[in-house]
C-alpha cells in the first residue's frame, strides 16, 4: 500500500487546527512540512512551517514529514529535532560538502529521525546514489521546489523509473517519495514508475472530500 503526505502548504491558517484534524480522520498517513528559507528559493515559510509542525507534534501520533528547502540544513535540524519528525529531508543541491552531507544524514539519524535527500528536477540521481546506504528515504521533486499547485513535470518520472531500477539492482531497501503536481491522474504514473510516498497539497486540500481524494491517490 502507498502512503500519502499531506502538504499543508497551501492551507487556510484560519482553519489550521480543524483541517488538521479532518485530514487525520480522512487517513493521511504523514503531514508534509515544506520549510523554505527564502534563499534556497524565494519564499520564507520557515515561521509558519515551526508553528504548524509544533502544533501537529501535540495534537497528532502521525508522522512529519519535513522537507528543508533551506541553504543553512544544520541550523533548521537542530530546530527541528525536538518535534521528532519521522522524515527529514534535505536537498543535495543545497549541501555544501561531501562530509558536511554524511555529518547531517548521522545527525539526524542519531536522533531517531529517518534521514533523506531530496533532488530537484534538473538534478540526476548520480548525485544520490553514494549515499542512498545511508538513507531511508529519497525524494524525487516532481516540480521546482517553491510553490503549490504547479504541474508535474513528466520527465521527472523518468528519474523516479530510473532510481527504482537502480534500488532493485542493488538490492537497497528504501523509500521513494514524489512531491509536487500529484492528483488523481499523476499519481497513477508516479506509482507506476515506482513512487512509494505520494506528497500532495493543493489536490488534497482543495478537494471537497479529504478521505476520497486521499484513497483515490492511495489505491
Ligand atoms: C513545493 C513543495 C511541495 C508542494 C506540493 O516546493 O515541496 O510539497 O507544496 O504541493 P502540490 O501538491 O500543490 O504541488
Ligand atoms: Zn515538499
Amino acid at each position: 500500500m502507498k502512503r500519502v503526505s499531506t502538504s499543508i502548504l497551501t492551507l487556510d491558517k484560519e482553519d489550521a487546527v480543524k483541517t488538521f484534524y479532518d485530514l487525520e480522520v480522512a487517513h493521511t498517513d504523514m503531514f508534509h512540512i515544506d520549510v523554505m528559507d527564502g534563499k534556497f528559493v524565494e519564499r520564507d515559510t520557515s515561521e509558519l512551517m515551526k508553528d504548524y509542525a509544533t502544533t501537529l507534534s501535540h495534537i497528532t501520533n502521525l508522522g512529519l514529514d519535513v522537507h528543508f528547502m533551506v541553504e543553512n540544513i544544520e541550523e533548521y535540524i537542530d530546530d527541528y529535532i525536538d518535534l521528532n519528525p519521522e522524515y527529514i529531508s534535505f536537498h543535495i543541491e543545497a549541501s555544501k560538502t561531501k562530509e558536511r552531507t554524511i555529518e547531517n544524514i548521522n545527525t539526524i539519524k542519531e536522533n531517531g529521525i529517518k534521514a533523506a535527500l531530496a533532488i530537484s528536477p534538473d538534478t540526476s540521481i548520480d548525485e544520490v546514489k553514494e549515499y542512498i546506504p545511508y538513507l531511508h528515504m529519497i525524494l524525487v521533486m516532481t516540480v521546482v521546489p517553491g510553490k503549490g499547485g504547479q504541474k508535474l513535470i513528466p520527465e521527472t518520472l523518468e528519474k523516479v523509473k530510473e532510481l527504482r531500477k537502480y534500488l532493485e539492482e542493488e538490492n537497497y531497501d528504501i523509500d521513494i517519495e514524489v512531491d509536487g503536481g500529484i492528483n488523481a491522474e499523476t499519481s497513477e504514473a508516479a506509482k507506476e514508475a515506482g513512487a512509494d510516498i505520494l506528497v500532495a497539497g493543493s489536490y488534497i486540500l482543495s478537494s471537497e472530500n479529504f478521505k476520497e481524494a486521499i484513497s483515490n491517490l492511495k489505491e
